[in-house]
C-alpha cells in the first residue's frame, strides 16, 4: 500500500506494481525504530504516509507509541462452538496480517489485485496507494474469552487475577451493544481509510471463528503520549493529555503501565469507556464555570492555581473567595494522583461523532482509553471522580476491560505465552 510513485506520480516500468509496493514496505519497515516501542520512523518525518512502527518486539505498539490522529477500534466474540485450535489459528492469521498491515502491505499471499479473477481478492483494497501512516494494531483479550461455559478454549485457569470486570460507578448508564467482548482490537493511524482498512480486513479474516460485537470509530486523539506531541483538545474545548504519562518515562512506565506477572510480563490492561457528553448543556456554560469544572483554563490550560500548561496544580492555595483555586469538585483535583495514592494511567482516548438523536442533540463523546499495570487504578480515580463536577455533562455508556499481552516476538503470534504451559 505503500505509494513508491515517482514525482510524475506512475509507477517505475518493468517492475509489477506489488513488487514495488512490496519493497517500499519492506524500506518503510526496516526503518521503525525501537522495536514496538512507538517510534516513528526517519523516513516518516519526509512523508508521513510512509511512517512506520514495527509490528513485533516486547510491547505491543499502539501504547506508547505517539497517538495517531485516527482510531478504529473492535470488540469482537468468538463464534458459537469455536475451539482452541480455532482461538490459536486466528490469533496466529491476525499476526501475519497485522505485520503486513503496520508495514503498508497488503494482505494475505495475493493482495488486493494479483489473485485469481475467479476467487475475492486476499485484500479488500480501499488501502492502496495510502501507506502505512502509522499504523499500530493492538490485540486484548476480555475476561468472558477466559469464562467461557465449559472452558473450549482451555485458558479458564490462566486467567490474570486483574483481569476482572469492573466493578458499577455512580452514573454508569452502561448498554450491552457497546460494552465488554472476548477480543478486541485496536487501530490507530494518521488516515481514517487505513484504520477502517485494517479492521474491515482483520474481522474479514476472523470470519467463521469470531464476529465483531461493537466498533468506535475515534477522529482527532485526545492525549499525548510523547513529550514531542502537541496537547490535543476534546470536545468540550480544553487542552487533554497534559499530564499523562509519557514513553521517555521508563520509571513511571515500569510502574504504573507495563504488567509483571506470568504470561502477561511486559503487557498491559486495557480500559475502553464509551463517555457520551451533553455537547449542548455545555456550550450553554459560561466560561468561568466550565474552567471550574475542569480545574484548569481553557486557553492556556493552565491549572486555576496559576502558572503555566506545564505547571502543577497547588491544591491548597484559595482563591479571594476562600475555596480552594482548583475547586475539590474539579476534575483535574479528583483525577490528580495527589488525591489517589499517587495512582497514575496512560490515557491514550479519541473524540467521536455518532449521529445525533430526535430532538437534533449531537452524539458526540470521549472514548476514553487508558492503559495501566493493574485495572485497579482506573478504579481507584473512577471512584474518585464520583463527586466530578463534570458528571454533570457526561454520561458514561460503554465499557470494556482487556488484558493486553506483551508483544510477539518474531516467529511468534499474538499471545502465545497464554497457550505454553
Ligand atoms: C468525558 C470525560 C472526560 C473529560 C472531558 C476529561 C477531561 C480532562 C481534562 C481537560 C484534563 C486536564 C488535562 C490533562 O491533564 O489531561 C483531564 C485530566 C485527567 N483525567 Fe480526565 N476527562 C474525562 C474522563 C476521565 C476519566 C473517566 C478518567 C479516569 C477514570 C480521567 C482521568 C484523568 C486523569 C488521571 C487526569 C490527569 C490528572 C492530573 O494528573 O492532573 N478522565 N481530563
Amino acid at each position: 500500500m505503500t505509494d513508491p510513485t515517482p514525482p510524475d506520480g506512475q509507477p517505475s516500468r518493468g517492475v509489477s506494481r506489488r513488487g514495488v509496493l512490496g519493497l517500499a514496505a519492506v524500506a518503510a519497515a526496516g526503518t521503525a525504530v525501537g522495536f514496538g516501542t512507538g517510534r516513528a520512523t526517519s523516513s516518516g518525518a519526509d512523508d508521513p504516509r510512509r511512517g512506520s512502527h514495527a509490528f513485533h518486539g516486547d510491547h505491543q505498539a499502539g501504547i506508547t507509541t505517539p497517538v495517531q490522529q485516527h482510531l478504529y477500534f473492535a470488540s469482537l466474540d468468538m463464534t458459537a462452538g469455536a475451539s482452541r485450535e480455532d482461538l490459536v489459528s486466528l490469533l496466529q492469521d491476525w499476526t501475519a496480517a497485522a505485520a503486513q498491515l503496520t508495514a503498508g502491505q497488503e494482505v494475505g499471499e495475493s493482495g488486493a489485485t494479483d489473485g485469481s479473477p475467479l476467487a475475492p481478492p486476499d485484500d479488500t483494497g480501499e488501502a492502496l496507494g495510502l501507506g502505512p501512516h502509522n499504523l499500530t494494531l493492538t490485540f486484548g483479550l476480555g475476561a468472558s474469552l477466559f469464562d467461557r461455559e465449559g472452558d473450549p478454549f482451555g485458558i479458564a485457569a490462566r486467567r490474570p487475577e486483574a483481569l476482572t470486570p469492573l466493578p458499577s460507578f455512580a452514573f454508569d448508564l452502561l448498554e450491552d451493544a457497546i460494552s465488554d467482548g472476548d477480543l478486541c482490537i485496536q487501530a490507530c493511524a494518521d488516515d481514517p481509510q487505513v484504520v477502517v482498512h485494517a479492521i474491515r480486513n482483520l474481522s474479514r479474516i476472523a470470519f467463521g471463528r469470531a464476529q465483531v460485537r461493537w466498533t468506535r470509530l475515534g477522529y482527532g486523539r485526545t492525549s499525548r503520549t510523547d513529550a514531542g506531541q502537541q496537547t490535543p483538545r476534546n470536545l468540550f474545548g480544553f487542552k487533554d493529555g497534559t499530564a499523562n504519562i509519557l514513553s521517555d518515562d521508563a520509571e513511571a512506565l515500569d510502574r504504573w503501565v507495563w504488567a509483571s506477572d506470568g504470561w502477561m510480563a511486559g503487557g498491559s490492561y486495557l480500559v475502553a469507556r464509551t463517555i457520551q457528553m451533553t455537547i449542548e448543556s455545555w456550550d450553554r456554560t459560561r466560561l468561568q464555570e466550565q474552567e471550574l469544572v475542569i480545574g484548569r483554563t481553557k486557553g492556556e490550560g493552565a491549572p486555576l492555581s496559576g502558572g503555566t500548561e506545564m505547571t502543577e496544580p497547588d491544591f491548597a492555595m484559595r482563591s479571594s473567595t476562600g475555596d480552594f483555586a482548583v475547586p475539590s469538585t474539579s476534575h483535574v483535583r479528583l483525577a490528580h494522583p495527589d488525591l489517589n495514592d499517587g495512582v497514575r494511567l496512560l490515557r491514550r482516548g479519541y473524540n467521536y461523532v455518532d449521529g445525533n438523536n430526535d430532538l437534533g442533540q449531537i452524539t458526540a463523546g470521549l472514548f476514553f482509553l487508558s492503559f495501566q499495570r493493574d485495572p485497579a487504578q482506573f478504579v481507584q480515580i473512577q471512584t474518585a471522580l464520583k463527586t466530578d463536577a463534570l458528571n454533570e455533562y457526561i454520561r458514561h455508556v460503554g465499557s470494556a476491560l482487556y488484558a493486553v499481552p506483551p508483544g510477539a516476538r518474531r516467529g511468534e503470534h499474538i499471545a502465545q505465552a497464554l497457550f505454553e504451559s
